[in-house]
């Protein structure tokens, strides 16, 4: 298939990790047959610096006009300080507010191979598979803001519509694994909380084959360490959802692991690690690129339905988390290129295993 993919590398360890995603979907393209073309654009520190602006409107046209979007990371020290008038997170949010990406999905499943790393037990580790779906346009990452020099607010507001979408997302996706919604919210405080459980619960009316269940933020926050085995769909709003998944991350054993795909109404989605620019880091070529090669995976699944391919990328990314190269953050000492050769070698072997099976199913079929 012919697909056009816009990449965003931006900032920090953005073009590191990126690079490596891209080299998995040109490995991709010529196993399997494909036709991807990339196109690269600014955004972030790295657009203001070049435009001013954090997102171009030629960068948002041409991820309007592409097939799918793949992003790095943006921010870092150098756009950071606190009376700036433009930022880089701005272009981020205005790109997914421009693509109208609502639904953002981040799964977690942490490799066994990797459990020394994981602040939990490996028994607690064993038969976790989440996939958070973050409600991405909305919250209070989006309302008014206000400042004056002794005070600040950020108006969080939901409307009924936004908080229907993203939970039917969440419960179709629910439908596709075990059948179980998580709901989080702040209901005992917050009026937006209480809309959202509501409107949940009212969605939940047309999925009687899936259950669901709601937890305040904040016992969720100590449940995913205690038993994060007992969840499989968790939807939530926007703040809630950024900072559950950095700890989730974390029970992976590296916030370099996970990726995300922000989706909305068509095929086209934006696929990122949830990771940032680690300026800490950034230049050295020692960034795990997992998750940025996971989001490229997801960008086959989601964009592009090409499911055979995602699984092979998967595979390759389990084969290397088995038995290494491992990153400094895994506790390896392999460069950033080193590990995306690693994947990709696998890839050779599961590509053509993959091909050789779906040649084979069309000979028998
Ligand atoms: P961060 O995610 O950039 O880094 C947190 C820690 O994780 C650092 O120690 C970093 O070295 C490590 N880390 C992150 N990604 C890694 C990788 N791929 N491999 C190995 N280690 C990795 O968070 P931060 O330091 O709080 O934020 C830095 C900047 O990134 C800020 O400007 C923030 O706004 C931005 N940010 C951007 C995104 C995004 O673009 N989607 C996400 C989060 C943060
Ligand atoms: C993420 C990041 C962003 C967010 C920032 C950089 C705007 O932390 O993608 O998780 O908060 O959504
Ligand atoms: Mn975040």
């Amino acid at each position: 298939m012919k697909a056009r993919i816009a990449t965003l590398p931006g900032d920090g360890v953005g073009p590191e990790v990126t690079a490596a995603a891209v080299a998995v979907l040109q490995s991709v393209a010529t196993h399997f047959g494909h036709d991807f073309s990339f196109d690269e654009h600014w955004v972030g520190g790295a657009a203001i610096d070049d435009t001013g602006e954090p997102l171009p409107e030629a960068t948002l046209a041409a991820c309007r006009s592409a097939d799918a979007v793949l992003l790095g990371a943006v921010g870092g020290p150098k756009w950071s300080d606190p009376d700036a008038s433009v930022r880089p997170e701005q272009g981020l949010l205005a790109l997914r507010a421009g693509l109208g990406v609502y639904a953002n999905l981040r799964p977690l499943k942490p490799h066994l191979a990797l459990a020394a790393l994981s602040p939990l037990k490996d028994e607690r580790l064993r038969d976790v598979d989440v996939l958070f779906v973050r409600e991405l346009t909305g919250g209070a990452y989006f309302g008014a803001k206000t400042k004056t020099t002794d005070a600040a607010t950020d108006e969080c507001r939901y409307t009924v519509a936004e908080i229907e979408r993203v939970a039917r997302r969440a419960f179709e996706l629910a439908r596709t694994r075990r059948h179980h919604v998580t709901s989080v919210d702040k209901a005992n405080v917050l009026e937006t909380s209480r809309l959202w459980r509501r409107t949940v619960t009212h969605i939940a009316a047309d999925y009687p084959d899936v259950t669901l269940e709601h937890q305040l933020v904040d016992s969720m926050a100590m449940l995913l360490l205690t038993r994060p085995s007992a969840y499989d769909v968790v939807v939530t709003e926007n703040l809630f959802g950024d900072i559950l998944t950095d700890e989730a991350a974390a029970l992976a054993g590296s916030l370099g692991l996970l990726p995300s795909a922000s989706l909305g109404e068509g095929m086209r989605g934006l696929y990122e690690p949830i990771h940032g620019s680690a300026p800490d880091i950034a230049g050295k070529r020692v960034a795990n690129p997992i998750g940025a090669m996971l989001s490229a995976a997801l960008l086959l699944r989601h964009s592009l339905q090409l499911d055979a391919e995602a699984q092979a990328v998967e595979a390759a990314v389990d084969e290397v988390l088995q038995r290494g190269p491992y990153s400094r953050d895994l506790g390896g000492d392999a460069g950033t290129d080193t590990v995306r050769d690693a994947v990709l070698a696998a890839l050779d072997h599961h590509a053509v295993s993959s091909d050789a099976f779906f040649t084979g199913m069309r000979a028998c079929g």
